[in-house]
């Protein structure tokens, strides 16, 4: 058995941390010799129902869960943390979009920034998922200067894996037969699902769908699922959400397929046209050591850079919003 991994969820007793917690400390995440201590984050309110997933989690008589912290200072939190998962925030109601919860939760995460520099381990590597994430990750990474830029990610694995699923239904495929698809930008109505060099087996994606169908069908729902799923249920994607979260960090710690890519918004290196200063989402392989690669070198067309730069637009905007908190 390895040492111990200290990984922390904020938003704990969320809806989304109660599909995340039990499956990490199941090992679906750093796998089935990794043990890991739960540092669980919630705001003072929510402690009572957080003593309450404690209980659960107890229950599951789980052997990879070597311990527990619940607390609710974020230097604790943090403290001595390999990997963080930063969940906690407002979800949005219907009608309303990811970038109108900016005001009420872009401070969370200039505090956690803070006290994940000064506590977490040296390897710290942190996923936001708390909306608008991709912003919320740029504060994040912008209060905590002294960690290597690359270890602040947002989740856009979520609308990767809405696209595999979509795509696969209408070619009548499994999931596992689609490579190499694409969400490139921010996670938000803008974000650009594409299929240029996707495959399903050994077709090209886009022959055996078509562009009409890929341009009226698939990416107006991609991008409006996440607001489909609140009007349907009544509250935003929990599950779902959380078993992107546990995808990313998987891949991102244990590698990604042989022959694929998957979708992680990472800081902006200028690639494809996109903002350099924002998180942005690119195609990204991971070989299994706690790094990413940018892939290089696609050819892409007129409208796939013509929303690239649309989305990294608002991207910009976004950040000029939260300026002073960068
Ligand atoms: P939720 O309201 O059920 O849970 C959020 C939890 O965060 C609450 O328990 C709350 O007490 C806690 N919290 C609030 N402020 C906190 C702080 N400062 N420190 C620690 N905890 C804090 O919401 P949810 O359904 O779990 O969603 C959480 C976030 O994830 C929302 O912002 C939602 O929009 C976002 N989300 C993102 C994606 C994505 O693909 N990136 C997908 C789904 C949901
Ligand atoms: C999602 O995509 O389901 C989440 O970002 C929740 C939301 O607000 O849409």
């Amino acid at each position: 058995m390895n040492a111990p991994l200290k990984v922390t969820v904020t938003g704990a007793a969320g809806q989304i941390a109660y599909s995340l917690l039990f499956r990490i400390a199941k090992g679906d995440v750093f796998g089935p010799k990794q043990p890991i201590i739960l540092q669980m984050l919630e705001i003072t309110p929510a402690m009572g129902a957080l003593e309450g997933v404690a209980m659960e989690l107890q229950d599951c008589a789980l052997p990879l869960l070597h311990g527990m912290v619940l607390t609710d200072d974020a230097n604790t939190g943090f403290d001595g943390a390999n990997w963080a998962f930063l969940v906690g925030a407002f979800p949005r109601k219907a009608g309303m979009d990811r970038s109108d919860l900016i005001g009420k939760n872009a401070g969370i995460f200039s505090v956690q920034g803070k006290a994940i520099n000064s506590r977490a381990a040296s390897d710290i590597r942190v996923l936001v998922v708390g909306n608008p994430a991709n912003t919320n990750a740029l504060i994040t990474m912008s209060n905590a200067p002294d960690v290597p830029r690359e270890r602040f990610t947002a989740m856009t694995r979520l609308d990767h894996n809405r696209s595999v699923s979509m795509l696969a239904g209408k070619a009548g495929a499994n999931v596992a037969d689609v490579r190499q698809l694409t969400v490139w930008g921010n996670h938000s109505n803008t974000m650009v699902p594409d299929l240029t060099y996707c495959y399903i087996g050994r077709q090209k994606a886009l022959n055996a769908v078509g562009k009409r169908w890929y341009s009226k069908e698939f990416v107006p729902t991609i991008a409006g699922r996440g607001a489909a799923v609140i009007k349907a249920r009544g509250a935003s994607s929990a599950a779902s959400a959380a078993n992107a979260a546990i995808d990313h960090v998987h891949d991102w710690a244990q590698g990604t397929r042989k022959n694929d890519w998957v979708s992680m918004s990472v800081p902006s290196d200028g690639s494809y046209g996109a903002p350099e200063g924002v998180i942005f989402s690119f195609p990204c392989t991971c070989p299994g050591d706690g790094t990413y690669q940018i892939v290089q070198g696609l050819e892409l067309g007129e409208d796939i850079k013509a929303g690239i730069k649309a989305t990294g637009d608002e991207l910009l905007a976004e950040r000029a919003v939260v300026a002073e908190l960068l």
